[in-house]
């Protein structure tokens, strides 16, 4: 925070501007921010834990070594080490920009409503959990949520459009603002998934059949496996992290994404279910609202100060990057990041 006094045309106004747009981070030099992440990229390095996912034959091929951090801070500084620029596929971590775009679009209880904000506590592609929670047709309100395949299948449907196109061009088009710039989707990734995904079609099925998705199911879950082979690099991952950390303005470019009003519904959505069932375990010790993929990456959003992100592909037994926990989690408790500690 800046504290910054003011004389006009001579006369002594004391006027103090209270100044938000520092680092976010108080206290905190650029160099400790730097410091923290090259620490974290040296303690993890040589980390060997850990396995690629292989249930999408490609995500197996990719390099188990390569390592980058990034954190971006609310005045755009991006703090690094390691690889940030090779792409990995996002993965699930598009599940929260498509449920960011539905609930700009209409409204925080639109997906409250049709699919649910309540943590499932099983695996992310879990079919048992959509037979153990109530369904929208019946009787309750729904008890899904949009960062698990069914939820998030069921979240890619309601983005509106005349043509899978158009919704294709909204879904991209919030990605590219939440990060900064033009992505692409890596086809090699998009083919190998979609030719084994048959899971992800049954999910698809079930969600038409209990009427979260109101029509066209082939259509979401095509559009929900390309959303989930974009190409993304550390830094891009960091830069929509730091999107939601600043109130849905991308820090770089300015623009609002999303209305200021509305991210803190999705970071509570992120908070319960970022990382699956292991989501309670990584917000007792972060207090950070996050999400991983299975492609390596996880972001985590501490609100007002940073978003982080880290990309190494081999993943712990629920799906998240084992060496992305930890470098986050420490650079994280490093900076104060977890919002449930009381500043005196
Ligand atoms: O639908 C799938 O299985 C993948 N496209 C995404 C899963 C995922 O990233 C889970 N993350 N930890």
């Amino acid at each position: 925070m800046t504290i910054i006094t003011r004389s006009v045309l001579g006369v002594a106004l004391g006027v103090a501007v209270v100044s938000l747009s520092g680092n976010g981070l108080g206290a905190q030099s650029a160099a400790d921010v730097q410091k923290a992440v090259d620490a974290a990229y040296a303690k993890y390095r040589g980390l060997q834990e850990g396995k690629n996912a292989d249930y999408i034959p490609a995500l197996a091929k990719v390099d188990p070594n390569l390592f980058g951090i990034a954190v971006v801070t609310p005045d755009g500084k991006v703090y690094s080490a390691g690889d940030i620029k090779t792409e990995v596929s996002i993965q699930s971590i598009s599940k929260v920009f498509t449920m960011a775009q539905v609930i700009q679009e209409q409204g925080l209880e639109s997906v409250e409503q049709r699919i649910g904000v309540d943590a499932t506590g099983a695996r992310f592609n879990s079919i048992i959990a959509i037979e153990g929670v109530r369904t929208v047709v019946g009787t309750g309100a729904p008890e899904m949520n949009p960062l698990v395949n069914p939820g998030a299948i069921s979240a890619t449907s309601m983005v509106t459009g005349k043509t899978a196109d158009e919704v294709w061009k909204k879904i991209i088009g919030f990605h590219n603002d939440a990060a900064g710039r033009p992505l692409n989707v890596l086809q090699d990734i998009y083919k190998s998934e979609s030719d084994t995904n048959q899971r992800n079609q049954a999910i698809g099925a079930l969600m038409l059949a209990y009427g979260y998705i109101k029509d066209n199911w082939q259509q979401a879950v095509d559009l929900y496996t390309r959303q989930c082979s974009i190409g993304v690099n550390a830094k891009d991952l960091a830069m929509m992290a730091a999107t939601l950390a600043a109130g849905g303005k991308n820090p770089v470019t300015g623009k609002q994404v999303m209305d200021a009003a509305k991210v803190p519904g999705v970071l509570a959505v992120m908070a319960t279910a970022g990382l699956y069932d292991d989501s309670g375990k990584w917000l007792y010790h972060t207090g950070l609202p996050a999400k991983s993929g299975v492609g390596g990456g996880i972001i985590a959003v501490s609100p007002g100060k940073f978003g982080i992100a880290v990309v190494s592909p081999p993943l712990d037994d629920a799906g998240n990057s084992v060496r992305a926990q930890k470098a986050i989690a420490d650079i994280s408790n490093a900076l104060g990041g977890n919002p449930y500690v009381a500043k005196p």
